[in-house]
């Protein structure tokens, strides 16, 4: 309900100059912002740096963003509970902070599958980067290695693994959704490799889809014609990517629910990458991707757009940590978005931690210069809460430093 101070405040805003200077908070001022929405207001976000958070490069994200493509970048399943899962999780893991150690130098390098990484913090794969800004995976290639992070291209990019690999500079890590076709993904896997991946990423959370009612609910909101933009006669949604062009592949391929655990066994033989399975959310799968030769176990729901289990993937991360038992990295993502929620993960036995819509909301906002200030913003807050517990390298955090509510 509007309070008379709100209303006040809005008449204010939309006799002043300052109305001028909101940038992207314009839109939500004129519309009717909530209290909290307004409260934002005596922070501007109108660069990249007046970013304090990655909440803030949301707030833009939200702003900016065509509605469908807004609809797609938000999006959970059924309603979302897996999403807020992914969220409280984090609420119920505490800190145990550690005084009196020396924690003047923070040292965050680490080595992953045999490549040295300056930071845990790695850039999740994402589809359709360029439905968020036109630099698309580019723009996030020249990011991440301007800031140093490792980034792992999804297979359903806007741009092929060979131009983001020389946009960067150096290889990224390819992830595949491999189609109901072997020879769809062997192909894909060839032409990683000749690319220079070093090392393939199986998503296998997807293979009987899902229902993403929040994103059809925001394309139905949008009302405009995809026609306007997307080319006519591209109906088809793998046609339009450039990982499947050629492939033959088409949107009816896509789902892959005849894939078993002997498929790691045909990647393996088909390629000389390194192979990370990604989705695994129970101890069963995990001790199951290391017996079928996995080289990493990646916890993942998807950033919430799998099943909508209602469980979080911090909340999946231990029984996985505990049947893998050391015998390989643990990579997780899904619902990261603070310097706090990465040090639970490594606390709990990640070895690496990978975000998604915390850069992509950088992307939306302002492009390069966008995820490269999420990504300062996520280095920062990591290394900050590590001086604060008292761990100074990564080896350091420990189980001891948290607790549970
Ligand atoms: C998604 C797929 C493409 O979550 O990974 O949209």
């Amino acid at each position: 309900m509007e309070t008379l101070a709100r209303r006040k405040f809005l008449e204010f805003l939309a006799a002043s100059p300052l109305l001028a200077a909101l940038g992207p908070y314009r839109l939500l001022a004129a519309e009717g912002a909530t209290d909290a929405d307004l409260q934002r207001l005596a922070h501007l976000v109108t660069a990249p740096e007046d970013a304090l958070d990655v909440f803030d490069l949301h707030r833009v994200a939200r702003e900016v963003l065509p509605t469908a493509h807004y609809g797609y970048l938000a999006t959970g399943t059924d309603g979302n509970e897996t999403l807020r899962s992914n969220r409280a999780a984090f609420e119920k893991v505490y800190l145990r902070a550690m005084r009196m150690v020396d924690t003047r130098q923070i040292d965050t390098t680490t080595e992953l599958l045999g490549q040295s990484l300056g930071s845990p913090i790695v850039l999740a794969p994402a589809g359709s980067q360029r439905a968020f800004h036109a630099g698309g995976e580019l723009a996030t290639a020249r990011a991440a290695r301007e800031r140093g992070h490792l980034q792992i291209l999804s297979n359903v990019s806007t741009h092929g693994i060979e131009e983001v690999i020389e946009a960067r500079g150096e290889p990224v890590w390819f992830q595949l959704y491999p189609t109901s076709d072997w020879s769809v993904a062997r192909r894909m896997l060839q032409r990683a490799e000749r690319a220079g991946a070093p090392v393939v990423v199986l998503t296998v959370d997807l293979n009987s889809g899902s229902n993403r009612v929040l994103e059809a609910y925001y394309a139905r909101k949008d009302g405009r014609d995809c026609e306007q933009c997307h080319a006519p006669g591209h109906a088809d949604w793998l046609e339009r990517k450039p990982m499947y062009f050629e492939t033959g592949a088409r949107e009816e391929a896509f789902s892959t629910p005849g894939m078993t655990w002997d498929y790691l066994a045909r990647i393996r033989a088909a390629t000389g990458m390194k192979l990370v399975v990604k989705g695994i959310v129970t101890g069963e799968d995990a001790a199951a991707c290391i017996a079928h030769g996995a080289d990493a176990v990646y916890v993942s729901n998807h950033g919430g757009r799998a099943e909508a289990s209602g469980w979080g993937a911090l909340d999946s991360l231990p029984e996985v940590v505990a049947a893998v038992d050391g015998r390989a990295p643990v990579l997780v993502d899904s619902g990261f978005r603070r310097g706090t929620d990465i040090f639970k993960a490594l606390a709990m036995g990640a070895d690496a931690v990978c975000v998604g819509r915390a850069y992509l909301w950088g992307l939306a906002a302002f492009g390069q210069a966008g995820v490269a200030r999420a990504l300062e913003l996520l280095q920062a807050e990591l290394t900050l809460v590590m001086g604060q517990m008292g761990t100074p390298t990564l080896a350091d955090i420990g189980s001891r430093h948290i607790g549970r509510h």
